[in-house]
């Protein structure tokens, strides 16, 4: 039996905040907005910015997983302009689902990245997340594995692009990059800040997707207006970004559904609000049902907007009535148990045993910043209710 699992690495939001102190008043009704990374979002959006990828250096490492790049086009897309520009690359193309810390220091310990430069994340939430951190490592060669979770100052990477082929992770819009550590059974953010320097969008990259797979992203991005929104870190500027990413986000639900085909603008829209709720939870962080989800996929193997879409209605129904309305209402649905069934239509939701679920419990009262920005009491019996704990 896989032994419960702790967040190592406790909030996102705490590490964020921490590294932008110099800019964030502690007085109350303070005001904040950090969002570095310089977004293009387009169609052929990598053909059109050739020249500022082309500037961050002279050898590139494109950072993927075994398929989606490829399958995507969006690695051709990258390497016909390289090539172009009489540049080298390198590819690493070995990151798995929920990237180890291993996995990093394998790419990095390769002696065809030496003299690489630049890194170019391209995929889901796994690659982007790995590039950042072999970002990171490339830029600190001294620095051994156990760095990649300890507490770090230092957030200097080598220049970053991130150009995603799902639309959930966000993380092309984030500092954050979730790491697991195999051995230990732990998954978490590595406490560094870590946004790219660009950031290319391009809806038709979808169009290649798995419809299983647009769900599940679909159903992240919706978990993270719905975490960066019921927060307390939330101010007008995440309030602004998660009512018009709901709204955008809205629209899809009919080609989610089945109800209807996509188009190059449908999947444009869907990348937006992926964009929106990035930028979202960039602000505010996520909060509990992300803190519960990890277990779900370390331990039931349960995809990311799978395990993270599962907490979402007993999330709300702990919220304050007003915002828990506002929420329901910008993403059109009637109630929590709407939204539950919407989601369980979408996604292949499996059943969960009580023993993994008092697992997930168990890491999140270990996790003590993510239930403190909730918008409610997030104790111990609250959060056997959200869990859906017996
Ligand atoms: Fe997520």
């Amino acid at each position: 039996m896989q032994k419960s699992i702790v967040i190592y690495r406790v909030c996102r939001f705490t590490q964020a905040r921490e590294d932008s102190r110099f800019f964030i008043s502690q007085e109350e009704n303070a005001m904040k907005f950090y969002m570095p990374a310089r977004l293009y979002e387009e169609s052929d959006v990598v053909a059109k910015h050739a020249k500022e990828i082309t500037a961050l250096g002279k050898k590139a490492l494109i950072v993927t997983g075994a398929h989606s790049a490829k399958k995507t086009g969006a690695q051709a897309d990258l390497t016909e302009i390289l090539s172009d520009a009489g540049m080298d690359y390198e590819i690493f193309d070995q990151v798995e689902e929920n990237p180890s810390t291993r996995t990093i220091m394998q790419a990095c310990r390769s002696a065809d990245v030496a003299d690489c430069d630049f890194v170019v994340g391209i995929g889901g939430g796994s690659p982007l997340d790995a590039a950042k951190a072999i970002a990171l490592m490339l830029a600190h060669p001294n620095w051994k594995e156990e760095k990649l979770y300890q507490n770090g100052q230092d957030n200097s990477h080598l220049p970053l692009v991130c150009i995603p082929t799902t639309c959930g992770t966000g993380s092309e819009l984030t500092g954050v990059s979730v790491l697991t550590r195999r051995e230990q059974g732990l998954k978490g953010s590595i406490p560094y800040v870590l946004f790219p320097d660009l950031a290319l969008v391009d809806g038709k990259y979808l169009a290649k997707a798995p419809k299983r797979l647009i769900a599940n992203t679909a159903t992240d991005a919706l978990a993270h207006l719905i975490e960066a929104y019921a927060n307390t870190g939330a101010d007008d500027y995440t309030r602004m970004l998660v009512d018009r990413g709901l709204e955008v986000w809205a629209e899809s639900k009919n080609f989610l559904l089945g109800l209807e085909e996509a188009d190059d603008a449908r999947y444009s829209r869907l990348m937006l609000a992926s964009s929106l709720a990035g930028m979202s939870i960039a602000q505010a962080g996520t909060t509990v049902p992300h803190g519960l989800s990890y277990n779900l996929t370390l331990e039931a193997q349960i995809p990311h907007g799978i395990a993270v879409g599962y907490f979402q209605a007993g999330y709300l129904r702990e919220c304050p009535a007003q915002m828990r309305d506002h929420l329901l209402e910008k993403a059109g649905f009637a109630s929590p148990g709407d939204l539950d069934a919407f989601f369980r239509q979408i996604c292949q939701v499996p059943q969960v045993s009580q023993e993994v679920l008092a697992h997930c419990l168990t890491a999140v009262m270990n996790t003590p910043a993510k239930r403190e920005i909730c918008p409610f009491d997030a104790n111990e019996q609250v959060l056997r209710r959200i869990a859906g704990l017996k």
